[in-house]
């Protein structure tokens, strides 16, 4: 069977936790042809023609607001972009009202961020089409995670064995959450690093080693994961001061020594310069992978978009192919 034959068997994607490691599989192979795509000069396909996905951004974003906008447009579907500074939420409306709204333009897949955990899948039980979570508060963005397993992937050739180190505010981190779902699925290593306070309560529960100083947690990995310090989510102070954070938690090349000689150092964006990350390093082409993750970003939303918008069974074009997919859709250059 190849790869355009298979269907996912999920409705929504809320979240990495419950996906088994052959569904992350399915998808981080689709989305590898979809790099392929990407890096042609004509991007254009028609697997998606005549769909609609719908944005909807209840908390700010660039790269993954746009990297969805992009897979969409790529794939050939019609594209509206909502945020809430521009919509009704502004004037009262509640979440399911708009969503309700929304449901009787007949998307196709809805993507939604929301500063709330459990908000993304509230909606999801309240309209007919797929919904996938661009970030919902510090639960989850299972397509950062996959993005950041693609990029791991393709770099490293697997992920299972491989100890990634993630680093800094855990606690406010969807992002870290995601990860840590798949990296454990998938059997590679994972440690969370920080100081107590940037850490949930119980995380040992979710199958991580915990390391409170960056020198022994960095030691011997192969990946570095650098997470962004949220102080839009914190109540109260959870550090003492931005100078101090970065003497004991920041990553420079000194603290990048203890990791392993070939480690790749990451950031899902925005990141804070001198905060988490030295900007040198962040720069450093040779270490840091930062900027291919946003490549691999429209990639993977491009296979997540194709596979929750299949009918069961439903045979695809081959998305390497962009020349077939544009011959299918009648479009000339
Ligand atoms: C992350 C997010 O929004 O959770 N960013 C992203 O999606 N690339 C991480 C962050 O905001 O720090």
């Amino acid at each position: 069977m190849s790869l355009n034959d298979l269907s996912f068997p999920h409705r929504h994607l809320l979240g990495i936790e419950g996906l088994s490691p052959q569904e992350i599989g399915l998808i981080l192979d689709l989305s590898d042809s979809y790099v392929q795509t990407n890096r042609q000069r004509e991007k254009k396909l028609a697997t998606l023609r005549g769909r609609t996905l719908i944005n909807l951004f209840f908390e700010t974003s660039t790269r993954t607001r746009i990297s969805f906008e992009l897979a969409g447009k790529r794939l050939g579907a019609d594209v509206i972009n909502i945020s809430v500074a521009s919509s009704s939420i502004k004037k009262g409306e509640t979440l399911i009202d708009t969503a309700m709204t929304l449901n009787a333009m007949q998307p196709d897949v809805l993507a939604i961020r929301h500063g709330d955990s459990g908000a993304v899948k509230l909606l999801s039980e309240k309209v007919d089409c797929a919904v996938v979570n661009a970030g919902d508060g510090s639960h989850e963005h299972p397509t950062q995670a996959l993005l950041d397993a693609l990029t791991i992937r393709r770099r490293k050739g697997r992920l299972q064995g491989l100890t990634v180190a993630i680093c800094g505010d855990v606690r406010h981190s969807r992002v870290a959450r995601s990860n840590i779902y798949l990296l454990n699925a998938v059997g590679a290593r994972v440690r969370v690093v920080a100081p107590p306070t940037l850490l949930p309560s119980a995380i040992e529960r979710l199958g991580v080693e915990v390391f409170h100083d960056m020198r022994r947690g960095l030691d011997g990995c192969d990946i570095v994961m650098m997470l962004r310090l949220q102080r839009e989510r914190m109540q109260g102070t959870f550090v003492p001061s931005v100078r101090e954070y970065f003497h004991f938690w920041g990553l420079d090349y000194a603290k990048l020594a203890y990791a392993k000689p070939d480690a790749l150092i990451m950031h899902p964006g925005p990141m804070n310069r001198g905060v988490e990350i030295d900007s040198v390093l962040a720069d450093d082409i040779d270490r840091s992978v930062i900027r291919e993750q946003v490549e691999m970003g429209v990639a993977v939303r491009m296979a997540c978009l194709d596979l929750l918008t299949r009918a069961p069974g439903e045979a695809r074009n081959r998305p390497a192919s962009a020349e077939a997919g544009r011959l299918r859709s009648g479009e000339g250059r």
